[in-house]
Parts: C-alpha cells; sequence; structure tokens
C-alpha cells in the first residue's frame, strides 16, 4: 500500500489511524532491535497498519515462534493477509480484546507486544482499558515496546514496568521515541 493512501486512512480517521505516515524502516529496525528473537516464542503486534514493522519482524522471526498481528482497519487488514507464513496469524480486531486474540490462536500469554498504537490520540479511559489488556497479555518476563512521537507516555510506562528504555531516530516523520519496557 502506498503512503497515499495510509494518509487517506488518516484522514478518514484521524483518531484512530493517529499518524500521516507508515513508520520509516529505520524506525522499524530501531523497534525490532528491542526484540530478543531467541527468547520471544510468541510476538504480537498491535495496529500493525501497512505492515512495515510486521515485515521487519517477520525477518527475524525464528522458525519455531510465532507472530499475532492485530489491525481493525478494513484496509489495512486486507494487504496484511498478504502477507502468507505459517506462523503469522493476522487478525482483524482490536487490542482491547487481545487475551482473547491470543487464545482463539492457542497461546496463552506473548513473551513481547510490540505496539504502533495511537496512543496519544486516545482519551484517558481508552489509554488505561489498552495498557490493561496489554499487561494481561504479556507474560511475566514479557517486554512491550511502544512507539511514540513524543514522550508524553514516559511516567504512565515507568509506573507499569520495571525498566523503561528510550530510543530516538530523526530518520521517520515525524522523529520517533521507541519506549522498550520490560516488567
Ligand atoms: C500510527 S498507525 C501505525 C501503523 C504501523 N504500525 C506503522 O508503524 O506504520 C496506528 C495503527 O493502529 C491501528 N489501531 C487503531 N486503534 C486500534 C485498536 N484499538 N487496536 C488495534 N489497532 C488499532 C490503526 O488502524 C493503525 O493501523
Amino acid at each position: 500500500m502506498k503512503s497515499v493512501d495510509f494518509f487517506m486512512q488518516f484522514i478518514k480517521n484521524k483518531r484512530e489511524i493517529g499518524a500521516i505516515a507508515p513508520s520509516s524502516n529505520f524506525l522499524a529496525r530501531k523497534i525490532t532491535g528491542c526484540v530478543d528473537f531467541d527468547r520471544a516464542k510468541l510476538i504480537v503486534e498491535l495496529g500493525a497498519g501497512t505492515g512495515i514493522i510486521t515485515r521487519h519482524l517477520a525477518e527475524s522471526l525464528r522458525p519455531e515462534s510465532n507472530l499475532i498481528v492485530v489491525e481493525p482497519n478494513d484496509e489495512f487488514h486486507r494487504d496484511l493477509i498478504k502477507l502468507k507464513r505459517r506462523n503469522i496469524k493476522i487478525i482483524k480486531g482490536y487490542a482491547e480484546d487481545l487475551s482473547k486474540h491470543i487464545e482463539d490462536k492457542g497461546f496463552c500469554k506473548a513473551d513481547y507486544i510490540v505496539s504502533g498504537l495511537p496512543l496519544a490520540a486516545w482519551s484517558e479511559v481508552q489509554r488505561k482499558d489498552v495498557m490493561e489488556s496489554i499487561m494481561r497479555g504479556l507474560s511475566d518476563k514479557g517486554g512491550f515496546v511502544q512507539f511514540q512521537y513524543s514522550l508524553q507516555s514516559y511516567r504512565k510506562f515507568k509506573e507499569l514496568f520495571s525498566d523503561v528504555q528510550i530510543k530516538f531516530t530523526l530518520m521517520n516523520l515525524p522523529p520517533a521515541f521507541v519506549y522498550s519496557c520490560s516488567i
């Protein structure tokens, strides 16, 4: 899908898309750099959009590991399902139902949750709801990776996780922070 199509989705639903352009390869690499693929038996990606981060995750995913991708947007979902691999499951759904999605695919908890969710565009209630789902969906030693265009969520993540590391890249529109959080 072209960037212009992503922008059209943004125009149709600013709150749900939350970005004017898909993430860059630079940002996607910073994000996947936070994942230890040797111990990541189950990775869940929330808010995959056009699948730029999905493709980077798929490249490094071990054959015995699994990736569940959750995306509610019809157009993005239609594109994502073209990525056919035995150990990649694409779900049209919401992050708020994360535990159900994980169980429906026969798993229990995720070792990593990678999120492109537009948290900054959401209400406090919606953010709280989704963070509760994420905490329920993560294993005891789980990792959570989120990108944002500001440091708005830093304090909240510090309350929820024992460790929060921040990376930054200028090579994205707009420049972005990556939060790498451990339980
Ligand atoms: C900022 S875009 C990120 C897209 C992609 N990950 C990227 O980096 O280019 C946010 C994505 O989150 C999706 N999204 C919005 N609300 C969601 C929800 N409640 N659950 C799951 N995904 C959601 C949108 O449809 C959109 O694809």
